[in-house]
């Protein structure tokens, strides 16, 4: 893993990212902006599922927000390659890059398992459903949070 790192840092992209006045501010900004639309979008439609908001529609709530979810998360995975491509070899020593991966790839299995077992013109989710989207939740905040630490280790 290390070698992959170090081959990925000292690649074109890594030294783009690196050198360029702006392709490392902007990648980071395209980051945020991610964030915003995934838990912004994805975060709404949990809460809704978990049972808050009872007076929004929640079939109508899920079919206007999740595309804004999966466009942020085209935003995480297209700019966060450019981030790790700047400082890859450091990043893959770091535990909280670790485990920000790997909860990124629970709370895809989590959402995926969720859409699989939801029907979707079902207004009030059972228990079952209703503690996936709180997990979801909680998933995806950790991961915001795991991502805001990796510079303070
Ligand atoms: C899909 C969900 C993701 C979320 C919610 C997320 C969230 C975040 C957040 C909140 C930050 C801090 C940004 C800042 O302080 O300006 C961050 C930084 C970062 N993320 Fe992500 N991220 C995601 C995916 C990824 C992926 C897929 C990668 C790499 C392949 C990645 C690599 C990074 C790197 C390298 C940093 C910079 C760390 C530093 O400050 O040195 N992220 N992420």
């Amino acid at each position: 893993m290390e070698a992959f790192a170090t081959a990925i840092e000292a690649s074109a992209l890594g030294g783009f990212a690196r050198q360029s006045a702006w392709a490392y501010p902007f990648a980071n900004l395209v980051h945020l902006l991610g964030l915003v639309l995934l838990i912004g979008g994805i975060g709404i439609v949990d809460l809704r599922l978990a049972g808050a908001f009872r007076a929004l529609p929640l079939r109508a709530l899920s079919r206007a927000l999740t595309p804004l979810a999966i466009a942020g998360l085209g935003c995480m995975a297209v700019s966060g390659p450019m981030l790790f491509a700047a400082d890859a070899a450091a990043l893959v020593r770091s535990d909280r890059f670790a485990w920000k991966l790997g909860l990124i790839v629970i709370a895809l299995a989590n959402a995926a398992l969720f859409r699989l077992l939801w029907r979707e013109g079902e207004e009030e989710p059972a228990l079952p459903l209703r503690i996936m989207a709180v997990t979801s939740i909680g998933l995806w905040l950790t991961v915001a949070a795991l991502g805001r630490l990796i510079a303070y280790a």
